[in-house]
């Protein structure tokens, strides 16, 4: 049953309308919304139902219009009736005084001429009709005489209105602006892309022309285009005012948006002022802008200056410095960081960008190299905004040169000669020099003195950093040296020979201390003050421990499976799986390390040893075994590290202290001698049951 009477409906869907109208200019246009969301959703429900009951009684300016059309096959021509003309560029503040003589030459006049500037935005020009205030069309500028038909498109812009606000606007007029998108909007939109494994945007601007020119406007109304207007071509039937600066003011009205930081200034002087001040506001703001553009704001005056060729000669843009420009990528360096992490960086043919001389990007790491699919020799787009560190954005895949080289992570350090890491799954590479690595150095010192591991009272962070550039400390094991060079440490400023004496004091203090403790403070990757008193209590003491990382380091060269890794000693400590397992692996293998710690050892760091939990009932203490022939479920490594975990032990001959010799298919003379001896000999199945395996 109709709810209401068609007039009652009629006059509730023209109320509905405006109301939103009026919300959503408040929104995407003053940035000042009056209502909740969920508010504004209601009254456009509410207006959905009345349409869908009244459907002969829908308008194309409904805000449920927005996104009507289908995709078409290509976009119709539009013929500017007034060409959307280019501007000059300026770069230098001396250009820029050059434009004003000219300007006030063919015035005639000495006095400064006011001019009306603002942001050049970083978008694509559009042209929008408004026919007795509705918008009927809306043209790129293409080739500025002759655009595309991108109205079904247009309108899905939020913040383009359908109609416009107020009464005195003319019967015919043409807005000019700028389509674009903001930072944020673009950066959502690419995380999207990205997630869906769809080609990202290089920067907001191309996106902004992807998305407006899309044959089915449904895909532009999910991109979050904007706009801002900030001229007009044909008017007609209406007066418009005197000046640019009254111009938006009048069009802010109409519902049009203009770019917030426009401003009247006078003469050169006033120009470049503004200039300045947007510049540095240039990455505070929402929106990318490429510069500012000056209009001399009387538009008699305008009139009087007319056009050259194709820009008019009342208007000039200042440009930025570009902050994105082509060059050649000629290297890729590996750079260490503090935490050992690798960051490749590229050694580019120096280019002029974001107002300085570049020539060192960062690549991020190879997960960033191999998305963006960066060779050696590549032509690369590099990018650097404010003060951000340079990136490569995408290579130029057409001018790859033939002998591009692929770029590869080193085996080695850079800085230390240490194995290079990376974890399956993750997109840092890290040197495992760890305690070694001068570029880890610093670091690993802080950490290893600090509070809750070695605990050394008065070797902070500025003094481990003094000593190490005075070639003082190199590895933890020198902080046990320092006594040696008792006089070198006087002789340094605001060292005096008592605070020595207590440094050294605190050093020596120092080497009595726990077994977590020393976990803790070697820096292993993620070995925390938990897991340090994890592995302390399970193993006892560093010696086991040591052996099980190595046993473990070799179980994964070994290529085991994970689910046997599992089964390893280092994984049956709380909390650590694999990751961790592997981490703890790494670094005992790693000789370096191994050999700071035996010196650490050797000056004196000492524990109290316990039994730790993993020596207790192991269902083959001490029982020896002996392996000979093939297994069908494990190899002979494989059986070893079984026998070990459960406490047994494996040797290569049978001799009467043997207690079990495992004989797989096609065993050798240790099985007949086992026999002689009458040891006993389990076949697979037997063996399998003894492991409880079966
Ligand atoms: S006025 C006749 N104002 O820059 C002058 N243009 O190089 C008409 N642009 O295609 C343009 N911000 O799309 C004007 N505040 C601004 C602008 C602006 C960006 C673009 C515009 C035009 C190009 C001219």
């Amino acid at each position: 049953m109709p709810s209401k009477s068609r007039r009652d409906a009629e006059k509730k869907l023209q109320q509905l309308r405006q109301t939103l109208a009026g919300h959503n200019h408040r929104y995407y246009v003053l940035d000042d919304p009056q209502i909740p969301d969920a508010e504004y959703d209601r009254l456009f429900q509410e207006l959905e139902q009345l349409e869908a009951e009244f459907p002969d009684l829908i308008t194309a300016d409904s805000p449920t219009q927005r996104v009507g059309a289908n995709a078409r096959r290509e976009f119709a021509e539009v013929n500017h009736e007034v060409p959307m003309l280019s501007l000059g560029n300026a770069f230098a503040a001396s250009d820029i005084e050059e434009f004003d003589r000219r300007v006030r030459n063919a015035l005639d006049t000495e006095q400064p001429v006011e001019y009306f500037a603002e942001p050049k935005l970083d978008g694509l020009a559009v042209s929008l009709r408004y026919a007795n205030g509705r918008l009927v069309q809306a043209a790129t500028r293409g080739d500025g005489a002759t655009g595309e038909d991108v109205t079904a498109n247009v309108r899905t812009i939020k913040s383009v209105p359908l109609t416009l606000q107020g009464k005195n606007y003319p019967a015919l007029l043409d807005v000019r602006g700028e389509v674009f998108m903001s930072k944020q909007g673009f950066n959502r939109m690419n995380a999207g892309l990205a997630e869906q494994g769809v080609k990202t945007f290089v920067n907001p601007r191309n996106a902004a022309a992807g998305s407006l020119r899309q044959l089915d406007p449904h895909i532009t109304a999910s991109r979050p285009l904007e706009i801002c207007f900030h001229s007009f071509g044909r008017a007609e039937g209406g007066q418009l005012p005197d000046r640019q600066s009254e111009l938006m003011t009048q069009l802010r009205d109409w519902g049009l948006r203009v770019a917030p930081e426009t401003r009247r200034v006078k003469g050169a002087a006033g120009c470049l002022k503004y200039y300045q001040e947007l510049g540095r506001k240039r990455e505070q703001l929402k929106y990318e802008i490429d510069g500012v553009v000056y209009k001399v704001d009387r538009f008699d005056q305008q009139r009087v200056l007319g056009f050259v060729s194709r820009a008019p000669r009342w208007a000039i843009a200042h440009k930025f410095p570009a902050q994105e420009e082509l060059t050649v990528l000629r290297a890729v360096e590996f750079q260490v960081g503090r935490t050992g992490a690798l960051t490749p960086v590229a050694r580019l043919e120096p280019v002029f960008v974001g107002g300085v001389t570049v020539s060192n990007a960062t690549l991020h790491n190879m997960d960033e190299i191999e998305r963006k699919d960066v060779h050696i020799g590549d032509t690369v787009y590099i990018r650097r905004a404010g003060d951000v560190i340079p990136e490569v954005v995408r290579v130029l895949p057409e001018r790859r040169p033939k002998n591009a080289a692929r770029i590869e992570l080193p085996a080695a350090c850079p800085v230390c000669g240490s194995h290079i890491v990376r974890e399956p799954g993750e997109a840092v590479a890290r040197c495992t020099g760890g305690l070694i690595c001068a570029a880890q150095r610093k670091e690993a010192l802080k950490h290893f003195a600090s509070r809750r591991a070695m605990d050394i009272d008065g070797l902070g962070s500025v003094l481990v950093e003094q000593l190490v550039d005075d070639a003082l400390l190199h590895t933890p094991a020198d902080i046990y040296r320092l006594s040696d060079h008792k006089a070198a440490l006087i002789r340094r400023e605001g060292l005096g020979e008592k605070s020595v004496d207590k440094l050294l004091a605190a050093v020596a203090a120092s080497k009595a201390t726990t077994l977590p403790r020393f976990l803790f403070a070697l820096g292993i990757r993620d070995v925390g003050e938990t897991t340090a008193a994890d592995l302390a209590d399970y193993f006892g003491d560093l010696d086991a421990l040591k052996q099980a990382a190595l046993d473990y380091h070799k179980a994964m060269a070994d290529g085991l499976a994970e689910k046997d890794l599992k089964a390893l000693p280092l994984q049956q400590v709380g909390n650590v799986g694999h990751v961790i397992a592997s981490k703890i692996a790494d670094f005992f293998s790693e000789p370096h390390n191994t050999r700071i710690i035996d010196e650490l050892l050797a000056l004196g760091v000492q524990w109290q040893k316990t039994a730790g939990t993993a020596a207790g009932p192991k269902p083959l203490n001490g029982k020896i075994f002996v392996l000979t022939g093939s297994l069908n479920r494990m190899t002979r490594d494989e059986a070893k590290v079984h026998i070990q975990q459960r406490g047994g032990k494996v040797t290569g001959s049978v001799s009467k202290r043997t207690d079990y010799v495992v004989a797989g298919v096609d065993p050798g003379s240790k099985f007949d001698k086992a026999q002689q001896l009458g040891v006993a000999v389990l076949d697979e199945a037997a063996f399998l049951l003894l492991l409880e395996l079966d």
